[in-house]
């Protein structure tokens, strides 16, 4: 699986339940990257998404343990759940290299261990009262970086984006 995310220079990755740095360069590029794939997620990541809709084009699979079945989505009340879902036809297409782990922090930290591609945009800022936070994969020897673009702007905000693989 593959992780995405972006980040501020703190790790910081939300507030309010909103993302912290929309930057359209980055949004087109998770949509590149995530079209036609499975994307997992929070029950508060669908929430954030626009009208609480599922991401079109994508296979929406969500974690919650308090929704009940919901139209355009795949609900897993844990992550055993998912597991078994991944196991049936809908699914059959598709490979781990095709599922992307979107947020938020609660999934993306029980879920992280089971990943081997991360894909990072740093924003080059610290975010005022973050409340929600992606752990610092820099610190952890089993992730290496072996991707970086060169710096963007989008107007006085910088950002790259990186890609960690797990070795
Ligand atoms: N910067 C980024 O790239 C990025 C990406 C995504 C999200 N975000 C931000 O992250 C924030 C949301 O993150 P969050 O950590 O508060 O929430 P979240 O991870 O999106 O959702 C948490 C909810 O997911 C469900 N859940 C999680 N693990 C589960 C499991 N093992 N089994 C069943 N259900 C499970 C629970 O739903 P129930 O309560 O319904 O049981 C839980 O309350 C927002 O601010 C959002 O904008 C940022």
């Amino acid at each position: 699986m593959n992780i995405i995310v972006n980040v501020d220079k703190n790790w910081a990755i939300g507030r309010g339940g909103a993302l912290l740095f929309p930057i359209a360069a980055d949004l087109q590029n998770f949509k590149r990257l995530t079209l036609h794939k499975v994307v997992v997620m929070g029950r508060k990541t669908l929430e954030s998404l626009p009208g609480g809709k599922p991401l079109k084009e994508r296979l929406n699979v969500v974690l919650s343990a308090s929704m009940s079945e919901t139209e355009g989505l795949y609900i897993c009340h844990s992550i055993d759940e998912m597991q078994q879902l991944f196991l049936t036809e809908p699914f059959s297409g598709f490979t781990t290299d095709d599922v992307f782990v979107i947020g938020g922090e609660t999934v993306y930290r029980q879920l992280l261990p089971l990943c081997s591609k991360a894909y990072i945009t740093k924003v080059e800022a610290a975010a005022g009262e973050p409340d929600v936070f992606f752990p610092n994969i820099d610190s952890m020897k089993e992730w290496r970086i072996t991707g970086t673009s060169d710096r963007f702007f989008q107007s006085e905000t910088a950002y790259r984006f990186f890609t960690y693989q797990r070795i």
